[in-house]
């Protein structure tokens, strides 16, 4: 594949159309680093947000891993911000205004808005998928159905 085709403005249909692409991308790749790169980098690609990334569970925290957007905070403990609530949580987040969330933790004052959804292993949680908007209530049930199929997918890449 050399492109991603896209042809909706529509977010529920544009993850539509992704999923099958980036299945597709990561099919016959065993590579965890490669697989998480290029769908952080498909996701940012697609609908421009302002970061994309995972942050991966090793121990009792979680480790920055591939990613698309400027440089972030490379561990987060078990509970703190959003990330660390989702681990905590087991469920997505969705944050409408980051300075409402106590406990966000600000790795760029641009990000507005924030959706963690949970990358599971069986029962376990292996790793949360962030994305940041710099637009304030940017995620819908849309973006947590949508990012929700797609953590469903790396699932098996773990
Ligand atoms: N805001 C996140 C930290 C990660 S950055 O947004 C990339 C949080 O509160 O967990």
């Amino acid at each position: 594949m050399e492109k991603l085709q896209i042809s909706s403005t529509e977010r529920s249909d544009m993850y539509d159309q992704l999923l099958p692409q980036l299945k597709a991308l990561m099919d016959g790749e065993s590579s965890l680093v490669a697989n998480l790169a290029n769908t952080a980098a498909a996701l940012r690609q697609t609908f421009r947000f302002f970061w994309v990334g995972f942050y991966l569970v090793d121990g009792n925290e979680l480790v920055l891993g591939p990613f698309q957007g400027d440089i972030a905070c490379t561990r987060i403990k078990y509970g703190k911000g959003v990330c660390g609530k989702a681990w905590e949580r087991k469920e997505t987040i969705i944050v409408p205004d980051v300075e409402q969330f106590p406990g966000h933790i600000a790795c760029s004052a641009l990000s507005k808005s924030e959706i963690v959804v949970p990358v599971m292993k069986g029962d376990r949680i292996v790793a949360v998928l962030d994305v940041d908007s710099n637009m304030l209530d940017d995620f819908t049930e849309a973006d947590e159905a949508g990012l929700n199929e797609i953590a469903v997918l790396l699932s098996a890449k773990f």
